[in-house]
């Protein structure tokens, strides 16, 4: 397996052919990648603000302090599994955009239209339905419909939370309406996917639409040439009022709000 080099030592043109033989080589942390338990001995647990976990056999139980009295804590259980590809496990975007949302309180959602991109295990979007969004669509491609499924039912939340599959650059399934809100982490790092990803948040956004959108940083021309997609439709803005901000920025993970143009 090749591992990722310091950004100082990397060859940008090696690292863009290795992106494309190779697109989640950036995310393996160790063989056995089955969620945050990898993280332990690595420096991203400490942008994973305010919460605790514990893994029983391949359920990540994962709980979200909040600063609401009334809410208390949000916990959230979740199988992971990592043979669906990279998005069966849970990735500190997820995690960071997560306690965003906990921190924001339940009045950006309320009632809301929700829909997550890229959802992998469904965190984000499971959070987001129990933070009381009116209808949250937890969404991603075809292999990962099932554990998406299977996290809403075990967190009880299929009252006001559905799976779907949507693969970017395809058109959006009827069933699913313009949300009022999109949730998207880490979805950032396969280039041939970047127009694909854009073209979705066109196709599902107005220019009231609420975009949170959680990337890392991996420095390399890639990265900048997302932007020069994204920003032929969208704006963005860095969101500056979440405390943990420093923590994850010094890991390279952002939190831009996202406002498409008119
Ligand atoms: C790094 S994972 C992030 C998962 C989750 N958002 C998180 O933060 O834990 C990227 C996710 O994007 C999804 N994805 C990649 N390409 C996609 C595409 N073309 N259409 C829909 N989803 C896609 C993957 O299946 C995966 O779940």
């Amino acid at each position: 397996m090749r591992t990722q080099q310091p950004d100082d030592e990397r060859n940008p043109i090696e690292d863009e052919k290795y992106d494309i033989t190779d697109p989640f080589r950036y995310f393996r942390v160790g063989e056995e990648n089955i969620g945050t338990q990898d993280l332990v001995n690595s420096e991203l647990l400490s942008v994973l603000p305010g919460q605790h976990y514990s893994l029983n056999g391949k359920t990540l139980r994962l709980e979200f302090e909040s600063n609401n009295e009334v809410q208390g804590s949000i916990s959230i259980s979740l199988q992971v599994d990592a043979s669906p590809g990279c998005g069966g496990i849970v990735w500190p975007a997820g995690q960071i955009l997560s306690s965003y949302l906990i921190k924001r309180g339940s009045e950006l959602l309320q009632g809301r239209r929700v829909v997550e991109l890229g959802s992998g295990t469904g965190l984000v979007g499971l959070i987001a339905a129990k933070l009381g969004a009116g209808r949250v669509w937890i969404t991603d491609q075809a292999p990962l419909l099932d554990i998406m499924q299977q996290n809403l039912s075990l967190n009880s939340l299929q009252r006001n939370c559905i799976a779907a599959e949507l693969d970017w650059g395809t058109s959006v399934p009827a069933s699913l309406p313009l949300p009022d809100v999109i949730l998207a982490a880490d979805c950032v790092y396969f280039e041939p996917a970047f127009p694909l990803l854009v073209q979705t948040l066109d196709a599902l956004a107005t220019e009231r639409t609420q975009i949170f959108f959680c990337y890392k940083k991996r420095v390399r021309t890639a990265d900048k040439r997302f932007f020069g997609i994204l920003r032929k439709k969208f704006t963005w803005q860095e969101v500056t009022d979440d405390p943990n901000r420093n923590m994850y920025n010094r890991e390279n993970i952002t939190l831009i709000k996202l406002s498409k143009v008119v």
